[in-house]
C-alpha cells in the first residue's frame, strides 16, 4: 500500500513537473507585465506607515527580514562557530609583485561532522588593513587567477567540459578559466583586497542536503531541512558570514570595509548575506535575477515557480507557496534590497540578460529607496532606467551594461569608481 502511495506520489510530481516546463514560456514582453500593487517598505505587514529610522529599526526591518527568513531563503536552523583557521600558504610576490596572497582554510566540526572551506585573499602591498571585496567563485580559487600556487579544492564540482572539468572533479586543466571575471589587478592597484572562496566548499550546489554545512544542524534522524530552514543560498550566505568572523581577527584587513560582492545565483547570495549581516559594508548584485534583485511579481524571465523547479534547493520549501502565485506576496525583492539600508548597495543588469529580467532589477533599486532616504541617504531618485553604460552611483547605485550575463572590467571599473565613494571617501 505504502509502495503505492509512493509511486503514486511519484508519478504526479513527475507529470506536473512535465506539464510546468512543458508550459513554462518567459515572458520577454513588457505590455504583458501584469498590473500589481508595489508593496510599501514603509509600510508595515499591520498598515501602519513608517515615519522614522527607529519604527524601521524595531518593528519595520525586523518583520521584513523574518519573512524573507522564514519563506523566501530559510533560516539557519542552529549555531556554529569556526572551530579553527589555518594559514595553509602565503606568498609575498602575488600579483606582479603587487600584493600578499594568503590562503586561509576555515574549519568546523562538530560530532562525525567536519567541513572546510578555502579563502584566498590578494592584499595590496602598499596599504596597511585594506577595504576587500568578498565574493564566491563558481569553479574554484584557481580558476580566477594564472597564479600556479592557488590551491586546487578537492570539493564536488559540477561538470563543465569547456573548462575540462569532468567527474565534478578540479584538476589543474581549470586553472585560470575564469581570468576574465575578476579585475584581480586592477582591485589591488585601486587599494582594495580581493577575497574569494569557491561555493561549493561550504555547499555543493546540487538538490541534496546530505553534504556541505547542512547536516550539521540535523537530529533525530531527519535529512533535510524543514519548510522554514535553509536551502543552499541561506547556506552560501552564512558561509561568507563566517569568512567575514576570521577577517575580524586578522589583522591584515579592515573588517569594518568588506563588500559582499556576487554574480548571478552568487548575486542572489550576497544580497541576502548583506540583508542578513549588517556587519558587511556594502553589497554587489551582478545580474542576480529572480529570487535576487528582480521583482517577482513582474513575472519577466524567469519566475518563481521555474526557479523552484529548475533548483529545487536554493531557496527553503516554503517558498514554493508562491509558485504561480506571486500575487501572493506581501514582500518583493525591493524589500530585500531595503533591508541592507543605510549600507551602500549596487544593483547591476546587462542589456542581454533578459531572463534576470534588468528593469525588474533597476525597479527594485527604485523601489528600496524611500528607506535610503529616510536615512539621509541617496538612492534612486527616477522611475526611468538610465541609459545601457551609463551609471547612477549614489548609495543605491544600478547600471545596464552592454552584453550578456557575465562579470567584466567595465563592471568592476564601476565597483572600485563607487566604494572609492561610498566607502573610502576618495
Ligand atoms: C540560471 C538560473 C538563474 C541564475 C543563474 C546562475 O540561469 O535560472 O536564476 O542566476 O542560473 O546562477 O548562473
Amino acid at each position: 500500500m505504502k509502495v503505492l502511495i509512493l509511486f503514486g506520489l511519484l508519478v504526479s510530481c513527475y507529470l506536473s513537473n512535465a506539464q510546468f516546463s512543458i508550459k513554462f514560456e518567459p515572458n520577454y514582453d513588457e505590455s504583458k507585465v501584469p498590473e500589481f500593487t508595489v508593496t510599501d517598505p514603509l509600510t508595515t505587514f499591520k498598515g501602519r506607515k513608517v515615519r522614522n529610522v527607529r519604527v524601521w529599526e524595531k518593528k519595520r526591518r525586523p518583520e521584513l527580514l523574518n519573512f524573507f527568513t522564514e519563506n523566501v531563503y530559510g533560516k539557519v536552523p542552529g549555531e556554529l562557530k569556526i572551530s579553527e583557521w589555518k594559514i595553509v600558504e602565503k606568498g609575498e610576490n602575488a600579483v606582479n609583485g603587487k600584493a600578499i596572497r594568503k590562503q586561509v582554510d576555515i574549519i568546523f566540526e562538530k560530532g562525525n561532522n567536519y567541513l572546510r572551506f578555502n579563502i584566498l585573499m590578494y592584499l595590496p602591498k602598499n596599504i596597511e588593513k585594506p577595504p576587500i571585496f568578498l565574493g564566491y567563485n563558481f569553479y574554484g580559487n584557481h580558476t580566477i587567477t594564472d597564479d600556479v600556487n592557488v590551491l586546487i579544492s578537492d570539493a564536488w564540482v559540477m561538470d563543465n567540459p569547456s573548462f575540462g572539468i569532468i567527474n565534478n572533479q578540479l584538476t589543474e586543466q581549470s586553472r585560470g578559466v575564469r581570468i576574465n571575471r575578476w579585475a584581480v589587478e586592477k582591485i589591488i592597484d585601486a587599494g582594495y583586497g580581493l577575497a574569494t572562496i569557491y561555493y561549493g566548499e561550504v555547499d555543493p550546489d546540487k538538490n541534496d542536503f546530505y553534504d556541505g554545512i547542512h547536516p550539521f544542524f540535523y537530529e533525530n534522524g531527519r535529512q533535510q531541512p524543514a519548510a522554514n530552514e535553509w536551502g543552499s543560498i541561506t547556506a552560501w550566505a552564512w558561509g561568507l558570514s563566517r569568512a567575514l568572523d576570521y577577517m575580524e581577527n586578522d589583522n591584515e584587513v579592515d573588517a569594518t570595509k568588506v563588500i559582499v560582492f556576487g554574480h548571478s545565483r552568487l548575486g542572489k547570495t550576497s544580497l541576502w548575506a548583506g540583508a542578513r549581516d549588517e556587519r558587511f559594508a556594502a553589497v554587489i548584485s551582478n545580474n542576480s535575477g529572480c529570487g535576487g534583485a528582480a521583482m517577482s511579481k513582474r513575472k519577466f524571465g524567469e519566475t518563481v515557480a521555474r526557479i523552484n523547479n529548475s533548483f529545487p534547493h536554493w531557496f527553503c520549501r516554503n517558498f514554493r507557496n508562491y509558485n504561480l502565485n506571486e500575487e501572493a506576496l506581501p514582500a518583493d525583492q525591493h524589500e530585500l534590497i531595503a533591508l541592507i539600508a543605510p549600507r551602500p548597495v549596487y544593483i547591476a543588469s546587462a542589456e542581454e540578460d533578459q531572463w534576470a529580467d534588468p528593469r525588474g532589477e533597476f525597479l527594485s533599486a527604485f523601489y528600496a529607496s524611500p528607506v535610503y532616504n529616510l536615512f539621509g541617504k541617496q538612492g534612486i531618485s527616477y522611475e526611468k532606467m538610465p541609459a545601457v553604460n551609463q551609471p547612477v552611483q549614489n548609495t543605491v547605485a544600478y547600471h545596464i551594461r552592454s552584453g550578456i550575463h557575465d562579470v567584466t572590467d567595465y563592471d568592476w571599473e564601476q565597483y572600485i569608481k563607487w566604494a572609492d565613494r561610498q566607502l573610502v571617501n576618495k
